[in-house]
């Protein structure tokens, strides 16, 4: 399905279906097309229906509307006084999965947040059906009404950059959901090279070439596994030179078991989501060309399967990383900071101003955030403040967790300089993971994302992000990188 922009002529000269977004307590949230006598024959309709415009509240009625019969769709927002782009993002996304599969096309007459209404209903279309075919949807095109020619390039531009974020959402959402099995380190490293580009350069180190680098701690982890690991470097440089220069860095674990430090069945089950660190990065690469941003980008990601296998790395172990840091194994399901070790290393050897990595790295985090917020932690409060603000304006949550000094104590080894879990059990958990990452990051500036309670949910998060996958951070990347 796509969204696009639709003249006012082209709505009346045909009797598609209509919807209208209403506040509770002040009406319709931009309507202008419609005369005051549409407007109160629409509201007399929609109270007759009992419509009382809540949260989710959808009705639909019958009307004379703009030049032709039309069925109208009306959905509730709520409150005006707090109502954010995530109002419209979720209304939408309600009204799509309340006439997917009944009707054929939708115009939707509302001039507020735009963005995020494309967003909501590009977002919510989406299915994971590479293993089924799910009934069609009818729903083929969706619009959203310019009320006056004035509004069509600004809504235009709305419409395309909606398309932009929601193309790399679903894309990293296809990616999380695959099996375990299907999405090995190599068919990530082909796709990676699907992606290069005129401005995009794709490098894939294989298992000698990680040797060659000194990533002991990337395969350490992956000796369980009989199928190789692969560290992948993209780069991203813009036409117009610049001295700017990022990088993000994704775990990508494409199924965690644990290793010989097995995990229980239950906490088994989810672990295919355990690359979404990476394929975030693969997501911001897959429309990176069309974003333009105007830094050069880094994207990197180690794979590797964490299993148990004859020569898998053991508790007691002593992994040597691409810096010299030599670290004590006391948990081999400790491995996503071990992967995500030389990956930090190989971000910063490239120089940047800034690294950003990704992981679903802690159970912790889950216990404390939950699924709606994700961990934010780093050692450069300039970058926090940026990803944060970018947070704020894809409506995606984070806290910033303390990377307290005196933690450190607790991860340091005793025949080793470093120990991959704490000493202290139970305690701090998503903290002592940051800890450890930022022993390799060679005091750039850098951040952490810890999205393991984010990126996969075991019900519905959203009316735009069905369960599963969510896609979650990718479009707080793109609004960073977008405002670079
Ligand atoms: N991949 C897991 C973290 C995770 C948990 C992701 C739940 C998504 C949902 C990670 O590799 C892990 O196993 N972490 C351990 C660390 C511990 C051994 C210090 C954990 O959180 O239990
Ligand atoms: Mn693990
Ligand atoms: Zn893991």
């Amino acid at each position: 399905m796509n969204v696009t922009a639709l003249p006012l002529k082209t709505l009346e000269s045909d009797h598609r279906d209509l919807a209208v977004f209403v506040y509770e307590d002040a009406g319709f949230a931009g309507a202008k097309a419609l005369s005051n006598a549409a407007k109160s024959a629409l509201n007399a309709k929609l109270k007759e229906e009992g419509f009382k415009a809540g949260v989710k509240e959808i009705a639909r009625t019958d009307l004379n509307l703009l030049g032709r019969h039309r069925r109208v769709f009306a959905v509730g927002l709520g409150k005006k006084k707090g109502a954010t782009p995530e109002t419209f993002r979720r209304a939408a996304g309600a009204l799509l999965g309340a006439i997917r599969s009944k009707r054929e096309k939708i115009a939707v007459l509302c001039s507020e947040h735009p963005q995020a209404v494309a967003e909501g209903l590009l977002l919510a279309a989406y299915r994971y059906e590479e293993y089924k075919k799910g009934d069609a949807d009818k729903l083929a095109s969706a619009s959203i009404v310019a009320q006056n020619p004035a509004s069509r390039a600004a809504l235009d531009k709305a419409c395309a950059k909606a398309a932009t974020y929601a193309s790399a959402v679903c894309f990293a959402r296809d990616l999380v959901n695959r099996a375990p099995s299907d999405k090995t380190p190599q068919s990530l490293a082909t796709l990676a090279l699907t992606l290069k580009g005129a401005e995009v350069t794709v490098t894939v180190m294989d298992k000698a070439s990680c040797a060659t680098l000194g990533m002991g701690s990337f395969l350490g982890v992956a000796r369980g596994s009989q199928e190789p690991p692969v560290m992948v470097h993209m780069v991203y440089k813009p036409k117009a030179a610049t001295k700017k220069r990022v990088a993000i860095v994704g775990k990508g674990v494409t199924f965690d078991s644990g290793g010989l430090s097995l995990k229980p069945p239950q906490s088994m089950e989810e672990m295919k989501c355990d690359m979404a660190g990476a394929a975030s990065v693969l997501a911001v690469f897959k429309v990176i060309a069309e974003l333009k941003p105007k830094a050069e980008v880094h994207g990197i990601f180690a794979a590797t399967y964490n299993m148990p296998g004859p020569d898998a790395y053991k508790p007691g172990d002593v992994l040597t990383a691409m810096n010299g840091k030599t670290i004590e194994v006391w948990n081999t399901d400790a491995e996503g900071r071990l992967i995500l070790a030389d990956a930090l290393c190989l971000a910063s050897k490239q120089e940047p101003q800034a690294i950003v990595d990704l992981a679903t790295l802690t159970g912790a985090v889950v216990i404390a955030l939950g699924s709606k917020v994700a961990g934010i932690m780093g050692n450069d409060a300039r970058l926090l403040a940026q990803l944060r603000a970018a947070g704020k304006r894809a409506d995606e949550a984070f806290c910033e967790l303390p990377l307290v000094e005196d933690y450190k104590e607790n991860i340091k080894g005793n025949i080793a300089e470093l120990l991959n879990i704490s000493k202290v059990r139970g305690e701090a958990g998503s903290i002592i993971g940051g800890l450890f990452l930022q022993e390799f990051v060679d005091g750039k500036p850098w951040a952490h994302l810890d999205i393991a309670g984010t990126a996969f949910t075991s019900g519905e998060s959203a009316t735009y992000a069905p369960k599963g996958a969510t896609g979650s951070p990718v479009r707080t990347l793109l609004e960073w990188l977008g405002a670079l």
